[in-house]
């Protein structure tokens, strides 16, 4: 796909600057922080390499990441220190869609490196998914947040911007082709699904995506810690793993009939 043309499009066409954040300094810290991190993604690739080899399928994937951490689709970009874009491998039958970078992700420049990554993890692990099989991506490449004194707090992404978003989670499904897609939240399932979706009311059982695969809703790890007592935390574990069970036995399936 030699020079993939990606056009971006501009924060001011698009109406979707981030008020909240405008006072938000770009400083210095920032630079030096993207620094570090950029090695830190270059790192992560170079090992992914080591047992992939360079295929069409990745050569075209590579110029989407490069795309992407030039995006300025929606106001975003001024803020974060990075396009957290997504990781696994390409031929993954499984695709994990999270909501955007947390303060962690963003740091690492790697998708559920944090809190939210630990209990993804670890639910992970209960159901017997091993996370280097498995493709995992944010439908929003860039962490919103608003300032609390030193603190980065997370602030939701705006319909605007899950919509700009769109862009390159369907660019990143349209290379990687996963018969199942597991939207992590309310977030990712809007925008994988281009409505809004109650979890409660689908999870459990797949919807059709427009491509025909299918995809799975279930709660979002940070949902899980932010519940307010820990039995509702256990209760939140256990629904996720029982959830991720059943997604790994229908990637099975999927994968067998293929
Ligand atoms: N939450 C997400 O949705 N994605 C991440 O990468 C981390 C936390």
């Amino acid at each position: 796909m030699g020079g993939m043309s990606l056009p971006c499009l501009n924060l001011a066409d698009l109406g979707t600057g981030h008020p909240e954040t405008k006072a938000a300094p770009c400083s210095l810290i920032h630079e030096t922080m993207a620094d570090v991190m950029t090695q830190g993604l270059r790192d992560a690739l170079e090992a992914e390499r080591a047992i992939e080899p360079a295929s069409n399928l990745r050569i075209s994937w590579e110029e989407l990441l490069e795309d992407a951490r030039r995006c300025t689709r929606c106001g975003l970009y001024q803020y974060a220190t990075q396009t957290v874009f997504g990781e696994g491998p390409l031929d993954a039958s499984i695709m994990f869609v999270g909501e955007q970078p947390g303060d962690q992700e963003d740091l690492a420049g790697r998708p559920f490196v944090g809190p939210a990554g630990a209990l993804f993890d670890a639910a992970l692990e209960k159901a017997g998914i091993d996370r280097s099989t498995v493709y995992v991506t944010n439908a929003v490449k860039h962490f919103k947040f608003v300032l609390r004194g030193k603190r980065r707090i997370h602030n939701r992404p705006d319909a605007g911007e899950i919509t700009a978003c769109r862009w390159w989670i369907e660019h990143e499904r349209e290379l990687i082709r996963p018969p199942l897609t597991v939207a992590l939240g309310a977030t990712a399932a809007r925008s994988l699904v281009g409505k809004v979706v109650t979890i409660s009311k689908v999870r459990g059982e797949p919807l059709r995506l427009a491509d025909g695969s299918e995809c799975w809703v279930t709660a979002h790890p940070s949902s899980i810690l932010r519940a307010p007592d820990e039995e509702a935390r256990r209760e939140g574990r256990r629904l996720l793993v029982r959830d991720l069970r059943l997604i790994k036995a229908r990637a099975q399936e999927l994968a067998w009939n293929r």
